[in-house]
């Protein structure tokens, strides 16, 4: 959660600091703050809510400084005030810092410092680290920082100046994502390449126990032993129109949009027509390994691993391979069973959720294989694991995962391809799923179509308080997807419910106030789907069926149909999901909501 960034060279740091929070602010905005060294003096200026009442309160506000950090958070610690936003600042105004991560034991570093006279003024567990670095600071800031870092228990990515130190931002990292960026005669911080793409698409994207010295003309990388280490220089593949709203009211929008390009770059070179096979580079290295596996685990948070419990009836079904999925958080504290044939696959949009990276350190503990699926280019997941796949589908900036997720399915039905044809699938069979997925981004690109008729839909659905997803199979994932969409962003309550599982519950629920949302293609379950919805009709429940194209014997049973294209069985989640994902979207702008910032939520879970 929370976005940093920070500026040192020769232009203003003000603006450049303003349009870095602009685009960091899907990963927190409860409340934000700036502080620049203006003529050598700290100007720290913080406000609650959206970064516009930042915005406002600078007004006029002519920085010279050249010097400066910014910050917009999601609050852990302390509530939403201006005493616990950040920047925080040491008892004399000197130093400053931007955080983001958890400091498991602020409270006990709080009790010290109090009783050696420090004045704390916010609630935060932030607070401590500034007065850690205080008590060592004698003239010189990365001293003093790696005096203080050892102490901390937790996670951190931070950006620190100081007044009297004043040429330099010191930055270090552990378990919260920061990247260096590279400019002419400049260098910026950021926890994502979105907020300084604008001046450099050079980076560097630091690992754990990096601690990071930036003045105006140079900087110096060591670890946590003060060893100089030597980075790689990365280019960001994407530019500055992909990460703007390109015209449209919400960015959640665009990404549901944009979905037939997201996945035709996702799929990129990577289908094989003669071989019926998939061409996986990232997983080159591995490839031999991959042969020997008898078993999979997919772990993962959220939409991520909705995509996972598609995946897993992708594997077994067509790869043979024997597969299970995991929520990362449940994941990393159970004693799972690592056999020497397992292979560990960690999907995520960030790369930087912090249960899926502690699940995949357990793994890697244990000494199994790892695997990826990431979007975000150079993140940890991506850098931790042994080999992986990255999904291309360029930044993901709402908070509702939409393009990540089709494109993390469009892989996963690749993977299924390439382990498939490495065991018993035969070549008819891969090249009829090499055909079928090549026609996905044409497929998709006629569901949205519908988006009028889905609106129309939201319009007349918009007042009800409840809803029920069901599916089947391969669409029983994407039935839990389309409840959490529809209630991250709407706050309508939403369940999602495996159709078989209805009878042993939830049917209680339905009335007729209480609409279903029933995905029932033309598959090997729709009988049994089409006896669910009638169950629901009997007890008089709204029914909104998304079902296949042609199939007029659905509108006999649903109020409402949605029609998507054939294709084979388990391609059909990438489609289904993206009426429910335009379903929800127009459910909270006619409610009133930001589908961008919905409450309580943030981008990137960095902490657990
Ligand atoms: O970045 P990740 O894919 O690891 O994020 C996982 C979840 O936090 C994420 O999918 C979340 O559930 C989204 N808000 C869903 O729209």
């Amino acid at each position: 959660m929370c976005g940093i960034v920070g500026y040192i060279g020769k232009q203003k740091a003000l603006p450049i600091l303003m349009e870095g929070l602009r685009r960091e602010s899907y990963r927190g905005y409860d409340s934000s703050g700036i502080v620049v060294l203006d003529n050598g003096k700290p100007v720290c200026v913080k406000a609650v809510g959206k970064l516009e009442n930042l915005e406002k309160k600078l007004q006029g506000n002519q920085l010279d400084g050249s010097v400066g950090v910014g910050h917009v958070r999601w609050s852990t610690h302390g509530g939403v005030t201006e005493e616990n936003a950040h920047p925080h600042s040491d008892c004399q105004g000197n130093i400053f810092l931007v955080h983001n991560g958890i400091i498991e034991n602020y409270k006990e570093l709080k009790d010290k410092l109090i009783s050696e006279g420090h004045k704390f003024v916010s609630e935060t567990d932030t607070e401590t680290i500034i007065h850690l670095i205080e008590k060592f600071f004698k003239g010189n800031l990365e001293k003093a920082v790696r005096e203080a870092l050892p102490l901390l228990k937790g996670t951190y990515g931070l950006a620190v100046i100081a007044r009297d130190d004043p040429q330099k931002i010191v930055v270090a990292r552990l378990s919260s994502p920061l990247l260096v960026g590279l400019g002419d005669n400049e260098y910026l911080v950021a926890s994502d390449p979105a907020a300084i793409i604008a001046h450099t698409k050079k980076v560097i994207y630091l690992d754990d126990g990096e601690i990071v010295t930036l003045t105006p003309d140079n900087f110096f990388i060591q670890d946590a032993n003060q060893n100089h280490v030597e980075k790689t220089v990365n280019e960001i593949d994407w530019n500055i129109e992909e990460a703007q709203k390109g015209g449209y009211s919400h960015f959640m929008l665009k990404e549901i949009i944009e979905q037939p390009e997201s996945i035709t770059n996702t799929l990129r070179g990577k289908l094989i027509a003669e071989s019926g096979s998939a061409k996986l580079g990232g997983l080159e290295l591995v490839q031999e390994k991959l042969k020997e596996v008898e078993r999979f685990n997919i772990v993962a948070c959220g939409t991520a691993y909705y995509a996972s419990l598609v995946g897993r009836y992708m594997l077994e079904e067509y790869a043979g391979i024997p597969c299970e999925a995991d929520f990362a958080s449940e994941f990393r504290y159970r004693k799972f069973i690592l056999t020497k044939k397992t292979a560990s696959l960690f999907i995520s949009q960030s790369g930087e959720t912090a249960d899926t990276l502690a699940a995949l350190a357990e793994v890697k503990r244990k000494g199994g294989l790892t695997l990826s699926i990431v979007n975000v280019v150079g993140s940890s997941v991506a850098r931790e694991t042994d080999a992986g796949v990255y999904n291309h589908a360029g930044p993901e900036i709402g908070v509702a995962s939409t393009k990540a997720f089709t494109s993390q399915l469009a892989i996963l039905a690749l993977l299924t391809l390439f382990l498939g044809r490495q065991r018993e699938m035969s070549l008819v069979t891969g090249q009829r799923i090499v055909k079928e997925i090549s026609r996905i981004p044409e497929l998709s690109r006629k569901v949205l179509e519908n988006n009028g008729k889905i609106k129309e839909l939201a319009e007349k659905y918009k007042n009800f308080d409840n809803f029920l997803f069901l599916g089947r199979k391969y669409n029983y994932p994407v039935a839990l997807e389309g409840a959490l969409k529809l209630k991250e962003i709407s706050y309508i309550h939403a369940e999602g419910c495996g159709a078989g599982e209805m009878k042993h519950g939830p049917i209680a629920l339905i009335d007729e106030k209480f609409p279903t949302v029933a995905i029932c293609p033309l598959d090997s379950v729709y009988e049994k789907m089409v006896s669910n919805i009638e169950e629901i009709r009997a007890r008089k429940g709204p029914v909104i069926a998304i079902a296949t194209e042609g199939d007029k014997d659905i509108e006999k049973i649903a109020d409402d149909v949605i029609y998507i294209p054939k294709t084979l069985e388990m391609l059909t989640p990438i489609l289904s999901v993206i009426p429910l994902q335009l379903f929800a979207y127009h459910m909270a702008v006619l409610n009133g909501k930001d589908p961008d910032y919905p409450r309580n939520l943030a981008k990137s879970c960095t902490v657990e």
